[in-house]
């Protein structure tokens, strides 16, 4: 699996269509609504939001449109490169109020501070250790104002996916490229648990098929994750200074619950610099 490039680590297939099978993953799930949730945050933080893990700019791009100043900082160029090349399409406004930079959640070095702090859609669970985690947090605690808060979306680990036996194959949902005739397909062809490092690791393949439904181009990269439980993610805040404000399991504000979508809402702990 190691010989396989790493997630948005290249312009191709993934990063290309990231956006659409976000969307497409997205609706009608516990995680819709997310851009909408932040914006809302934003507004009632008021000052300048940081995102980590910015990707695309799918979240970047909507909360400037909306007036927000938002920086996005990403870890992999060809991410970067897909958010820097919207912006010919957006709106004066949201070109004024969103740039975007190199950087690594883990240790981001910026002499400014945020009210608003953002790691969205698993950013965090690309922290493959316990020590990267904290890292990052630590990162975000001298980047964010003392009434400011810190939100992080992760997945709820369901037990039955990280059981033996369950590391088969999967299809994923297939894609119509909206610009031409162009499908698609994309699958799960290799799936690894380690449960002691609580890290998932996948191989996805994606396969494009022309209108005559001949491939034309497949590529494979490989994604890992880490998964932590609830009750890990408020020790974690707690060592590195943070209190929680909400925990959500879906962007609407439900109640937390078991299997669907962690959304913490957290703010430094009073009483710390
Ligand atoms: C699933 S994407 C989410 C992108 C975007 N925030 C969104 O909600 O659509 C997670 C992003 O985090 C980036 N990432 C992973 N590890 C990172 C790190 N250590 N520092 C900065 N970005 C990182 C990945 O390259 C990827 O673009």
């Amino acid at each position: 699996m190691e010989h396989v490039p790493s997630f948005f680590s290249r312009v191709g297939i993934n990063v290309e269509t990231y956006d659409l099978r976000t969307e497409q993953i997205m609706q009608g799930s516990a995680a819709q609504g997310d851009v909408e949730f932040y914006r809302i945050l934003a507004e009632e933080t008021g000052g300048a939001v940081l995102e980590l893990g910015s990707g695309t700019g799918r979240v970047t791009w909507a909360l400037a449109e909306a007036g927000i100043e938002v920086l996005g900082i990403e870890v992999q160029d060809a991410m970067l490169m897909a958010a820097e090349s919207r912006r010919w399409k957006e709106t004066p406004l949201a070109q004024e109020k969103a740039s975007f930079d190199t950087g690594d959640m883990r240790d981001i070095q910026l002499d400014r501070e945020f009210s608003l702090v953002l790691i969205p859609y698993r950013g965090f669970q690309a922290l493959l250790d316990v020590e990267s985690q904290r890292a990052c947090l630590r990162s975000v605690h001298e980047h964010l104002s003392d009434e400011g808060l810190l939100v992080i979306h992760v997945f709820d680990p369901r037990l039955e996916l990280l059981v033996e036996g369950s590391e088969r194959e999967e299809e994923l949902p297939i894609l119509h490229d909206p610009f031409n005739d162009n499908v698609i397909e994309a699958s799960i062809i290799q799936r690894e648990l380690d449960r002691v490092q609580q890290v998932l690791r996948e191989v996805w393949k994606f396969t494009e098929l022309d209108g005559s439904r001949e491939p034309i181009r497949q590529e494979e990269e490989r994604l890992e994750l880490r998964w932590t439980s609830r009750h890990e993610m408020r020790l974690l805040f707690e060592l590195e200074g943070f209190e929680v404000e909400a925990e959500y399991s879906d962007f609407e504000g439900a109640d937390p619950v078991y299997g669907a979508e962690q959304i913490w809402v957290v703010r430094k702990a009073r009483g710390e610099g």
